[in-house]
């Protein structure tokens, strides 16, 4: 095993009715800035909760926080914040409000000349806007983590950073708010969260057995309750199950003392900046390519993965890989989640993933190995 750290700071308040407490989570003196999307929460009585818990604090607006959050749409936030003398900030929604809420409260307080540093150059972040988040979306796991995904319109860009100073000082979790999602947001969150553990788990063995077995309970819950949420979308019990899996597949937890990967989520980011694609979507395509092409790499991950999580235990090596990956991409097919770039009309032009991940200085993968080459290799693989 690796040495690692490990401090997740986020309280997490879960279940049935819990958005009430905020009364008692959010800071009683604070001025909070209320961040949301684009108005789901209006619609599903989120709002409403929210701001009933919140009749005695004082509390501004802001809306309009688009998925994949806009650079340009967080700066605007800012200036409000700035003009309200904000002092916390609390995200009602998906992980995308969250995420640029995230932005938001780093950028307040950056000191360097462009706030956009915190993202393009890794710019230091040395303290941030203390927040909270009300989530409504179980997928990115953005509510217990210190991530955050920021695109720019102009020049097109989608990049990501990490804070220590950027977890949520809590979380509330309710699954009956996903209730409402379509199911394209049920399965997009069960496919992201399944990539979340694939990217800390199928990298090479240090000898883990714990971690390994915390990252297959993941994954085999994610394949038995996602389904069931996606078939009865006021399953309380899916949907709790498949909430605390996202929360759990990227805390942190399984990702201590062991290799990870990340180089399909880096190949998705740019796919979404460049033809649109939701971030699930973009893992779905990228991810059983990815297995294929390192499979030499990945051999001994892979075998245990198929024998533990997809039960394959007959047949040689290869064939046990092979039905893996083909495991997989049924999984994500069966939520209702298309693998191939041509079925989103992504015909064209993809070399310059590549070219973009090349032109920034960057190899990608466990071993930061996977140059322009291989990149291309990989989207040639699931590209029909
Ligand atoms: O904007 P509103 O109106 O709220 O609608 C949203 C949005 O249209 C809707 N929605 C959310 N909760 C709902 C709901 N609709 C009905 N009922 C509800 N309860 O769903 C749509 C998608 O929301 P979004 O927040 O974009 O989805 P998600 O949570 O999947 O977040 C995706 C973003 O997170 C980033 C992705 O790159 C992408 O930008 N990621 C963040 C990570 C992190 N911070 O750790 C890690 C991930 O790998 C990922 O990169
Ligand atoms: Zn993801």
């Amino acid at each position: 095993m690796q040495n690692f750290r490990f401090h997740n700071p986020t309280l997490l308040d879960f279940g049935k009715g819990t958005i009430a407490n905020l009364s008692t989570l959010a800071p009683k003196d604070a001025r909070i800035l209320m961040t949301y999307g684009g108005g789901s929460i209006r619609q599903n009585g989120v709002y409403d909760q929210v701001k009933a818990a919140l009749k005695d604090h004082e509390v501004i607006e802001f809306g309009g926080i688009e998925p994949n959050p806009h650079y340009e749409t967080c700066m605007k936030a800012v200036a409000l914040a700035c003009q309200e003398d904000i002092t916390f900030l609390l995200s009602v929604g998906g992980g995308s409000t969250l995420d640029g809420t995230k932005f938001i409260a780093a950028a307040i307080p950056f000191l360097g000349d462009d706030p956009w540093d915190i993202l393009a150059k890794g710019a230091p972040v040395t303290k941030a806007v203390p927040l909270g988040c009300v989530l409504t979306l179980p997928a990115t796991g953005s509510e217990s983590n210190g991530f955050s995904v920021v695109s720019r319109m102009e020049p097109l860009e989608k990049r990501a950073f990490f804070s220590e100073h950027v977890y949520p000082q809590f979380s509330i979790l309710d699954p009956e708010t996903s209730y409402t999602l379509p199911p394209r947001q049920t399965a997009n969150g069960v496919v992201d969260a399944f990539a979340h553990v694939l990217e800390q788990y199928l990298t090479y063995e240090v000898n883990a057995p714990l971690q390994d077995r915390q990252a297959e309970a993941v994954l085999l819950t994610l394949i038995e309750e996602g389904p069931k949420a996606l078939e009865n979308p006021t399953d309380y019990d899916a949907r709790a199950n498949v909430m605390w899996s996202a929360t759990q597949a990227l805390a942190g937890a399984i990702a201590c003392g062991v290799p990870q990967d990340w180089a399909t989520h880096m190949m998705g980011h740019e796919l979404t900046a460049l033809y649109g694609l939701d971030h699930a979507q973009t893992l779905a395509v990228v991810f059983p390519a990815t297995m294929q092409y390192c499979r030499g790499a990945k051999k001994s991950k892979l075998l245990k993965y198929a024998d533990r999580v997809w039960g394959l235990r007959d047949g040689s090596e290869d064939a046990r890989i092979d039905a893996a990956i083909a495991k997989t991409e049924e999984f994500f097919r069966s939520l209702g989640v298309k693998t191939r770039l041509a079925e989103y009309g992504v015909t064209e032009g993809i070399g310059r993933v590549g070219q973009r991940i090349a032109a920034r200085g960057e190899k990608i993968g466990e071993h930061a190995k996977l140059g322009r080459e291989d990149i291309d290799g990989i989207l040639a693989l699931c590209a029909k």
